[in-house]
C-alpha cells in the first residue's frame, strides 16, 4: 500500500491538473478513446472506478446507464473536485487505496484509468479484483507502458539521426520490476514497474479470460494536434490497456 500520495502535494497537483486542462495531451488523445471503445454495456450495472481521480470517467459510465458508481481515490483533493465537478447521485466517491476492497457491492466492470502502475504488489492485488467482480463482470485497465515505467528516474529519451528526426528509444533495466523514482512536476514520483509477463500471469492466475490487450495509435486527427505522436507511438507505445473477464454467467438487469 502506498504510504504517500503525490497527487496530494499542491505543487504536483496543480501542474497535473492544467495538464489535463490542456485540450492536447495524451490521456485525451490516445489513451481516453482506446479505453471508451473497449468499454462493455453499462446499463444497470454497478461500476468500480479505481484511482477515479476528477471523476470524469465516473460520470460518464452514469451517461452509459450504470446504476451504481464507486469512485475510489487517495487523494483528497482529487476527489474535492471530482465532488464538486462530477457528483451525481448514483455516483459515491471514496477516499481510500485501491488495493483495499473491502465492504464494497460486487461490481459488473471495474475500471481504472492510468493508476495500476502506483500500486506495488500486484499479485495479490489480481486476485482481490477477481473476488470483488460478479461472474462474467469485466477488469478494464490502462497503465504506463512497461517500455515507460523501466527506466530508474525517467531518464528514458528519443535517439535522433541526423536531420533531428526521432529514430529510437532508448531505455533499460526493464528486466528489473520494482519501485521506481522519477521527476513529473515535482521530485520523488513513485511508481512500480512490472514486465509485461509480470501484468499479464497474475491476472490469468487470478482465473481472469485475456480479452483484449491494446496499445494505442492515435489516429490522423491525433497527429495534426500533436506533431510527431503518431511516430512516437510507431517507435515506442506509452499506454497498456488490458480488458478481461471473470468467467461466468454476467448477473442479469
Ligand atoms: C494519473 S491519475 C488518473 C486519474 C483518473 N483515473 C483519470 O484518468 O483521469 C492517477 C490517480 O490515481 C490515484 N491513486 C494513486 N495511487 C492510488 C492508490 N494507491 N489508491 C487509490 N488511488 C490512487 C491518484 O490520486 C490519481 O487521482
Amino acid at each position: 500500500m502506498n504510504s504517500r500520495n503525490i497527487f496530494d502535494d499542491p505543487t504536483f497537483f496543480e501542474n497535473y491538473r492544467a495538464l489535463r486542462e490542456t485540450e492536447v495531451n495524451y490521456n485525451d488523445q490516445l489513451e481516453q478513446p482506446a479505453m471508451r471503445r473497449l468499454l462493455p454495456d453499462l446499463g444497470g450495472k454497478t461500476v468500480l472506478d479505481l484511482g477515479c481521480g476528477f471523476g470524469h470517467n465516473c460520470l460518464e459510465f452514469v451517461r452509459r446507464g450504470a446504476s451504481r458508481v464507486i469512485g475510489l481515490d487517495l487523494s483528497r483533493r482529487m476527489l474535492d473536485q471530482a465532488e464538486a465537478a462530477c457528483g451525481d447521485p448514483a455516483i459515491t466517491y471514496l477516499c481510500r487505496d485501491m488495493t483495499d476492497l473491502t465492504g464494497l457491492p460486487q461490481a459488473d466492470l471495474i475500471y481504472s484509468s492510468l493508476a495500476f502502475h502506483y500500486v506495488q504488489d500486484f499479485g495479490r492485488f489480481a486476485q482481490d479484483l477477481f473476488a470483488a467482480l460478479n461472474p462474467g463482470g469485466w477488469l478494464l485497465f490502462s497503465q504506463e507502458h512497461p517500455l515507460v515505467t523501466a527506466t530508474p528516474g525517467g531518464l528514458q529519451h528519443y535517439n535522433r539521426d541526423e536531420h533531428g528526426k526521432e529514430i529510437s528509444f532508448t531505455f533499460s533495466d526493464y528486466g528489473r520490476p520494482g519501485r521506481r523514482e522519477c521527476f513529473w512536476f515535482v521530485d520523488g514520483v513513485e511508481k512500480f514497474h512490472r514486465r509485461f509477463s509480470d501484468i499479464v500471469t497474475p491476472l490469468c492466475r487470478a482465473g481472469f479470460r485475456l480479452d483484449e490487450i491494446c496499445e494505442p495509435l492515435p489516429g490522423e486527427r491525433a497527429d495534426q494536434i500533436i506533431p510527431g505522436i503518431l511516430r512516437r507511438e510507431e517507435i515506442k507505445p506509452t499506454f497498456l490497456i488490458v480488458k478481461a473477464q471473470k468467467p461466468g454467467t454476467p448477473s442479469s438487469v
